[in-house]
């Protein structure tokens, strides 16, 4: 893939070099991050779990009220042919899209606007997160500050992004958020797990946390393997003497978690069936 600013992007309904690629002042992702995205890994030359990602886009835009005029079909040979223009082997296909422009500026939309729809791709380097993994990583604790519709994919990235630098700060890999009664909700970008006594646990499906893609292709695995596994809250303490620890997304797979800011998971190695699961994920995909 090319330099950055010359990878191809596709944006309503044309193909520029993402330089050239602009939307206007107006927008109402850019005024009110009124819009949704989705991210889709491409490993090894192939897509994971496009469909998955795809479906979820959907519901993103159902739950948001917008109506975009290109079907399920065509938004996927666009997302199909900007891997191929930008030859991308290894990386992530990004698409947004915003409700579209409002000029003059007004809270309440009207509903005749014309969606932005912007996708292009990014080169990532999974083969370092490969050897990442061996080690596992830290992640540092921050209170869940998000909306209360972490369901939906939206563009509202404020709470994720200040954990996310709370994470940096603290030379972690992901920031564990926690809610107001110190349940572990989900990651800045992840969702996360804990295994106890040969049992897998995270967080059930609500307002509160994204249906990762990744966490359901896992349970898909988990079911497959008769490994034992529950949707159910965990407290900041049961995370810290989980027996194993682990991240899942889109960009990491499954990655071990083995330190919780000063805390060490278990004997502060990636858990054997942390390893596992990644192979086995690996493997599917
Ligand atoms: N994030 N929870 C949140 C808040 C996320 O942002 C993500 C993914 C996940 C995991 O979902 P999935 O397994 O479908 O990737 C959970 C993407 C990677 C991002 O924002 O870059």
């Amino acid at each position: 893939q090319k330099d950055n600013l010359m990878t191809t992007c596709y944006i309503n309904g044309k193909y520029k070099p993402l330089g050239k690629s602009t939307v206007s002042v107006t927008d109402r992702g850019y005024q009110f991050s009124d819009g949704v995205y989705e991210v889709i890994a491409v490993f090894k030359n192939e897509f994971v779990d496009f469909k998955l990602h795809l479906n979820r886009l959907f519901v993103s835009l159902k739950k948001m009220d917008m109506k975009i005029n290109l079907n399920k079909n065509q938004i996927e040979s666009i997302i199909k042919k900007i891997k191929k223009i930008n030859q991308l082997e290894m990386g992530i296909v990004y698409i947004q899209i915003t409700r579209g422009d409002q000029n003059p500026r007004e809270h309440k939309y009207s509903n005749n606007l014309k969606p932005n729809i912007v996708i292009y791709s990014i080169i990532k380097n999974f083969e370092y997160l490969n050897k990442l993994a061996q080690k596992g990583v830290k992640t540092s604790l921050y209170p869940d500050v998000r909306w209360q519709r972490s369901d939906i994919k939206s563009i509202s990235l404020l709470g994720n992004v200040l954990a996310a630098n709370h994470a940096k700060k603290n030379k972690s890999h992901e920031a564990v958020l926690f809610d107001n009664k110190n349940m572990i909700t989900e990651g800045n970008s992840s969702s996360i797990w804990i295994i106890k006594k040969n049992k897998c646990i995270t967080h059930p499906l609500n307002f509160r946390i994204l249906k990762g893609c990744t966490r359901h292709k896992l349970i898909s695995i988990l079911k497959k393997n008769k490994f034992k596994f529950e949707e159910k809250k965990f407290s900041i303490t049961s995370l810290l003497n989980a027996d194993e620890a682990f991240m899942t997304s889109a960009t990491n797979f499954i990655m071990p978690i083995v330190k919780v800011d000063k805390y060490t998971i278990s004997n502060g190695k990636p858990g054997l069936n942390t390893l596992k699961f990644r192979n086995l994920f690996i493997n599917a995909i």
